[in-house]
């Protein structure tokens, strides 16, 4: 595991204001993950799991904030409502090298609501004000908040109008809040469960769009329901500052290929004033704008068409092999293999030979991976045929030495 010196020196975050991030996921955006993630996108801005500040000054820190140079910039997200919990943690995560402190007051789930942090923070914007306020005394690196655009609790006024949200903010923007990030759906606290805050309120991106217009000077960023590139496009060449994914980034990696070429372009200003339309660049046909969510392969195939499918497979090789690397040395520090090819398992989702490569990556055949002696012969080839059968070739052409 690295230190926190070995860590540094570390990138700034994009320069360019406008910004493509991957969502604070528990359980899945871990730092294997998040390398995953960084194969695919030197541009997306990456952030980690929510940590609790408690957590951090107490526990474990090098297991809660260890991550690997090549992730960076990484933005930690803490959990907690107590100030100096939160500013002893800020300040251990500058010292690990991370970019950014995002504090989460958008969580919905029980176990979070009865430690009075999460969502229900939005209901005492002058605590969150405190909070915000403390944690840029401790650091010099930025402090975030991600929130909903509002909340509901049986018992309690509702306070899911865009005014509460208006408040909220300039709240924030008060005491100093470097970037709001707003997760479109206002979060039902004791009535729906985590998943269905994140399915069931549904999205109002006009009240985000509504807050960038009467705070100008504040970085807003969109989260919420974003899975199509043509949407995010739209978003990121509109007035926000940014867009948030989460989901579509974890279940269908491949969206993140993308990226790069799309925030190149929105800084090039490609897109704006309607100069030019999304079809026509980065030698990517765009159109019709593909969705990653759930297609069956013979949808994908239609929507996407085939070069499509050979271009996103080509630029999958590189990262593959890195991540064939990083699984061979990761297993010499002591992780097997199946923590980091989880996050793997949606990598060809939607293509041929997609069934076969999860099975081998999950299960009970994973564990034999850690026992290999030749792991690293054994992913390459592995890896290279995976390609093949997606690209649609015969089961003679895979016979071929492998290319990778
Ligand atoms: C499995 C899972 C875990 C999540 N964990 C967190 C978390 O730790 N912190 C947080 O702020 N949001 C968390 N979220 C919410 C996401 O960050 C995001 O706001 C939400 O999924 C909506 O974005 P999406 O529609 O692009 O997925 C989680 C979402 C999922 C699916």
């Amino acid at each position: 595991m690295k230190s926190p010196i070995e860590n540094k020196p570390l990138e700034k975050p994009p320069r360019a204001e406008k910004r493509f991030s991957v969502a604070p996921m528990m359980d899945w955006t871990d730092r294997h993950y998040r390398f995953l993630a960084r194969q695919l996108s030197k541009r997306a801005v990456l952030y980690t799991e929510m940590i609790h500040a408690r957590a951090i000054v107490h526990g474990d820190r090098s297991r809660f904030l260890d991550f690997h140079p090549e992730e960076s910039p990484v933005v930690l997200q803490l959990g907690g409502n107590e100030p100096e919990y939160l500013a002893e943690a800020a300040r251990w995560a500058e010292r690990w090298g991370y970019s950014e402190i995002n504090l989460n007051c958008g969580c919905p789930s029980e176990k979070v609501a009865s430690g009075s942090f999460g969502a229900c923070l939005m209901a005492d914007p002058g605590h969150v004000a405190r909070l915000v306020e403390t944690m840029k005394k401790a650091v010099s690196i930025p402090v975030t908040v991600k929130s909903r655009i509002g909340i509901e609790a049986r018992g309690m006024n509702p306070l899911s109008d865009y005014e509460h949200l208006r408040r909220f903010t300039a709240t924030m923007v008060e005491a100093g809040c470097d970037r709001l990030i707003v997760h479109a759906r206002i979060a039902v606290l004791g009535g729906l469960n985590p998943a269905e805050n994140r399915t069931v309120p549904p999205l109002r991106y006009e009240d985000v769009y509504r807050l960038k217009d009467e705070f100008p000077e504040l970085p807003v960023e969109l989260n919420g329901g974003l899975r199509e590139i043509a949407a995010i496009q739209k978003h990121l060449n509109g007035p926000l500052d940014g867009v948030m994914v989460g989901r579509a980034a974890y279940e269908t990696p491949r969206i993140l290929l993308y990226v790069d070429d799309i925030m190149n372009e929105v800084d090039a200003g490609m897109h704006s004033l309607g100069q030019s339309s999304p079809e026509k660049h980065s030698g990517v046909d765009w159109t019709p704008g593909p969705s990653f969510g759930g297609q069956n392969t013979e949808d994908w195939r239609q929507a996407t068409g085939d070069m499509r499918a050979v271009r996103e497979l080509e630029r999958l090789s590189g990262p593959l092999q890195r991540m064939g690397d990083y699984i061979v040395s990761m297993r010499e520090e002591g992780v097997p293999a199946a923590r980091i090819t989880r996050h793997l398992l949606g990598l060809f989702h939607g293509l041929p030979g997609a069934k076969r490569f999860r099975q081998t990556l999950s299960g009970n055949q994973v564990k034999q991976l850690n026992d290999m002696d030749d792991l690293d012969g054994f992913l390459r080839q592995f890896f290279a045929e995976t390609l093949q059968i997606a690209a649609g070739e015969s089961a003679e052409a895979m016979r071929r030495p492998s290319a990778v």
